[in-house]
């Protein structure tokens, strides 16, 4: 059966680039990248950013997405921003990045109720899981994905998961040059889907994009889009160049997928 899913490149910026060095970066990217119907790339800027790249974006070809939000739509928290107030500027929200979960304290519980807060704001969640090494050594990546998966999935309803995204992204590859095997990558997502197939039913599970993260570069793209069940990639330090950022996109707009692509 083939596939609907739209495949998808993001763009995590992290706290990198100034805006002038974005909105450049932004420009450069236009130039070298054509649009793709069955592609989406999402950049996801500092949140300061957002209001001068949107006017740039409207006119390009990608979306914006924020890296944070917080799970209230208001409120006395200082310093934070709600995905109420940022969904006049981006389409997509990074929720519970492995740098939040160990940085700044983010549980699963926390995760699930930002995750909430993106859909109820019109958002499309980008829901990252996955294991650090010490679990991985241990044998626990299974039971870390499908518990991190499970709880951030909570609070919604089947209709609303089917549009989620679910970012694997090893702890132990973030950063690192690292990259999970095609073995790992294929057993997680299995993981990804099984547990939402069980939780949620196969529809949604079919309806889940579904992305590796974790020193991506381009040169194996195209060999992990065969692999099957993979809908793109979050990129984290290969998107702050144009061209590692532009042969990513490339190579996803133009990869094959597996044949049995679920
Ligand atoms: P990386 O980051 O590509 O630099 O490993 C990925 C991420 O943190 O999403």
């Amino acid at each position: 059966m083939k596939s609907t899913r739209k495949r998808l490149v993001v763009g995590n910026w992290k706290m990198n680039l100034t805006v002038g060095e974005g909105y450049k970066l932004l420009a450069q990217l236009d130039k070298n990248i054509s649009a793709s119907p069955k592609t989406e790339v999402v950049i996801c800027p500092s949140a300061m950013a957002l209001g001068s790249y949107q006017r740039q974006v409207a006119t390009l070809k990608f979306k914006l997405g924020a890296q944070n939000i917080h799970w209230q739509d208001q409120g006395a928290f200082t310093g934070e921003i709600s995905a109420a107030q940022i969904a006049k500027f981006v389409d997509y929200a990074i929720v519970g990045h492995s740098e939040r979960r160990i940085h700044f304290g983010e549980t699963n519980d926390i995760v699930a109720r930002k995750v909430s807060a993106a859909v109820r704001n019109g958002l499309i969640p980008i829901i990252c899981v996955g294991e650090n090494l010490i679990e991985r050594q241990d044998d626990h990546t299974a039971r870390v994905v499908h518990d991190q998966l499970a709880a951030a999935l909570v609070m919604l309803t089947t209709r609303e998961i089917a549009n989620v995204v679910v970012a694997y992204e090893p702890v132990w590859a973030i950063g690192t040059g690292e990259i999970a095997k095609p073995e790992q990558l294929k057993d997680a997502v299995r993981v990804i889907r099984k547990t939402i197939s069980e939780l949620y039913g196969t529809g949604a599970s079919a309806q889940v994009r579904v992305l590796y993260g974790g020193s991506v570069e381009a040169d194996f793209v195209a060999d992990y889009l065969k692999l099957g069940g993979l809908d793109g990639f979050l990129v984290g330090g290969a998107s702050l160049s144009a061209p590692s950022f532009t042969a990513i996109i490339k190579a996803v707009q133009s990869g094959k997928l597996a044949k049995a692509h679920s």
